[in-house]
């Protein structure tokens, strides 16, 4: 049974949640000496793994999807969007091979990468990953009971035993038994390892277990017993000596972290004498706290920084030992216009706008911009800013393919290090709700915001005002034909109904015309002569002249009645001509409208009911609300008017 499974639907009350939230935890439980643990790890192997594999595991475990010759790992899939490769590198290039026990496991994980570029968000998924991991079958811990560092149970093996060991469970055992851990052996136990209580831990940062995380205070006053713990002075009368190992307490983030994860937040601007402990640490599996002998530790260290940081950090000569400590992994800005909409989408959901109404493509043309600002620009033929852009959202450009693609991504290793952060759109689109009185945005809400808040971005220098103003224009031009598009597509929802209708009347006008017969009004029976004015408006728009007017419907009842002897139905599409006259006449009836109604103060009724109906489809097909569906309107009735 997984975790969640009895935490139910949503049909459940919190406090019904709370008790299964209680019943599912006590179920987990777990104790038994050491001798019992050695039995369940014949059986489950898995729960001895290391750190490094129990996290590779999980990543695997949420299963693996090919795309394009890529692995796409899921474990992230759900919150971090266009970063696939990134991640395909960070799960191959350490990951894996950290959970085979490779060398990169010695060393510290630095995810490198802009602001707001996703380092954060990447550890935090695997920290709550691993919270949730620990409490299923597969990612079970268990630890020494009462140890403050949940040691490993497995280090009460003797050095001398361990071969054997591994020959009958097949387990590699690294790593010594700790200062108090030894101790209690001897007193607690009388030295029978066999006796020794172990339990099953559950790993919770808030609890502090097996997540940790540690953010650097200044520098200078900077307490190295924040990572390694620090001696209990109130207990050194009872135990006798600072060396006693129950004189210490072992309460650092190194400790706490054990057999886990621990996040090492602004690493690089840290005193040397602290990077040395994680050197030591990673390198060894060991550090040193207080007067002990070394502390064995299993744990991932992940670390984050920004490119700036890093650079000035290995240009300096002291850092060089450290420097090949580090698994550098670059975590660049995502390059998709279309994932990018999802980071906003994602990041306004969680936000406190999440019942703003955002129109259709506000979300694009901001991600069309941040993501122009993120490019290099290509040396290939043909290639400009644009099209790169869309070949990389896979769209498909004229005379670019695949290959084409890859290319591009080959051409620059550092593309994506710089450009617009997805945090400063946010800001600028919750600074454009607070602007405007009703809680709707469109496209230009957000790119007006956007152009506005450039001289408040700190990494926004004057020179690149004008690139970044550039984009804002290239981003409003691809909004100008979506909004464009958009209109006509509501139009053309009934398009076929208004084909038909104006197919129609104009037929029966011209079959009036051409046997010099009146019509009737079918309103108020009258008889009426065909409608010329609107035969015209029709035959106006693919260009047939005042003389050769006769001719063209005479040949249409020609058509006609030549369908009708084979007993066809003639429609508007039956007549190439035709077609095109009734497609360009309902455009341009279209325009007008739009023109008409966004322009006179006082449209007539059939323009209200058209723009009502446009605006109704709009809302109900097409994701907009009434406030911007009469916004869109009136903006392409203004392209419409230029
Ligand atoms: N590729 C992405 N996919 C999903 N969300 C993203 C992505 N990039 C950024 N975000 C979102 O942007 C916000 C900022 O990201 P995060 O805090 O993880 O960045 P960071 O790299 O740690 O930045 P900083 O250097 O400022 O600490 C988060 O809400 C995050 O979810
Ligand atoms: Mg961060």
């Amino acid at each position: 049974m997984t975790y969640h499974s009895l935490l139910g639907g949503d049909t459940l009350d919190i406090i019904n949640q709370l008790h299964n939230y209680r019943k599912e935890e006590n179920e987990l439980k777990w104790e038994g000496t050491f001798k019992e643990y050695l039995e369940l790890l014949k059986e489950r192997k898995e729960v001895a793994q290391t750190a490094h594999s129990r996290i590779y595991e999980m990543i695997a475990s949420a299963g693996v999807e090919k795309q394009n010759g890529r692995n796409v790992y899921k474990f992230f899939n759900e919150e971090m969007f266009g970063l696939e490769e990134s991640i395909e590198r960070l799960v191959e290039e350490y990951f894996h091979p950290a959970a085979k026990r490779l060398d990169v496991k010695k060393r510290v994980l630095l995810l490198m990468g802009p602001v707001s570029g996703g380092k954060s968000t990447i550890v935090t998924m695997l920290k709550r990953g691993l919270e949730q991991y620990s409490r299923t079958d597969e990612g079970a811990v268990y630890a020494i009971k009462g140890c403050p560092m949940h040691e490993d149970p497995l280090h009460l093996i003797p050095t001398p035993l361990r071969e054997s060991f591994y020959k009958e469970y097949g387990i590699r055992i690294e790593g010594s038994l700790s200062p108090l851990n030894s101790l209690r052996l001897e007193e607690e136990y009388e030295g029978r390892i066999e006796d020794v209580v172990v339990e099953r831990i559950l790993f919770s940062e808030d609890r502090r277990v097996g997540i940790g995380t540690f953010t650097p205070s200044d520098p200078k006053s900077q307490d190295i017993a924040d990572l390694t713990g620090s001696i209990d002075f109130s207990t050194i009368a009872e135990y006798g000596s600072e060396s006693d190992p129950r004189a210490y307490r072992f309460d650092g983030e190194l400790n706490k972290a054990n057999r886990g994860l621990m996040e090492f937040q602004e690493m690089l601007k840290l005193d040397e004498k602290f990077l040395w402990h994680l050197l030591s640490l990673t390198q060894e599996g060991n550090f040193k706290a207080g007067r002990f002998a070394l502390i064995s530790a299993d744990e991932l260290i992940v670390a984050h920084t920004n490119e700036t940081e890093y650079r000035s950090f290995i240009s300096n000569k002291k850092n060089e030992a450290l420097h090949s400590r580090l698994i550098v992994i670059p975590i660049p800005y995502n390059l998709k216009v279309s994932a990018e909409e999802k980071i906003y989408q994602k990041m306004i959901q969680e936000s406190d706008m999440a019942h703003v109404h955002i129109a259709p493509h506000a979300l694009r043309v901001a991600a069309i911009f941040s993501v122009l600002s993120r490019l290099k620009a290509s040396k290939k033929q043909g290639v400009d800013r644009l099209k790169k852009l869309r070949l990389y959202d896979g769209q498909s450009v004229e005379g670019f393919n695949d290959a084409d693609t890859e290319e591009l991504k080959n051409e620059f290793m550092d593309e994506g290090m710089d450009g617009v952060d997805p945090r400063y759109v946010i800001n600028r689109i919750s600074s454009a709700i607070i602007r405007k009185e009703v809680p709707s945005i469109n496209a230009l809400d957000v790119l007006r915001s956007l152009k506005d808040g450039f001289d408040q971005h700190a990494s926004i220098s004057a020179e690149d005002r004008d690139t970044y103003m550039n984009y804002i224009s290239m981003a409003r031009k691809e909004y100008d034909e979506i909004a464009k598009k958009e209109v006509q597509k509501a139009f053309v929802y009934s398009y076929e109904e208004s084909a038909k209708t104006l197919m129609d009347n104009y037929l029966d006008n011209v079959e009036a015309f051409c046997n010099k017969n009146k019509l009737r009004d079918p309103l108020t029976g009258e008889e009426v002569s065909p409608d010329e004015k609107l035969m015209r408006s029709l035959e106006e728009q693919i260009g047939i002249s005042e003389n050769a007017k006769k001719a063209f419907r005479e040949e249409i009842l020609i058509r006609i009645s030549a369908y009708a002897r084979k007993s066809q139905r003639f429609d508007y599409r039956s007549h190439d001509r035709l077609r095109e006259a009734i497609q360009k006449k309902l455009f341009a009836d279209l325009k007008d409208v739009v023109k008409i109604t966004t322009t006179s103060a006082t449209p007539d009724e059939t323009q209200l009911k058209k723009m009502n109906e446009v605006v109704a489809r709009l809302v109900d097909e097409h994701g907009y609300n009434s406030v911007s569906a009469n916004e869109l309107l009136r903006y392409v009735g203004s392209l419409l008017n230029r």
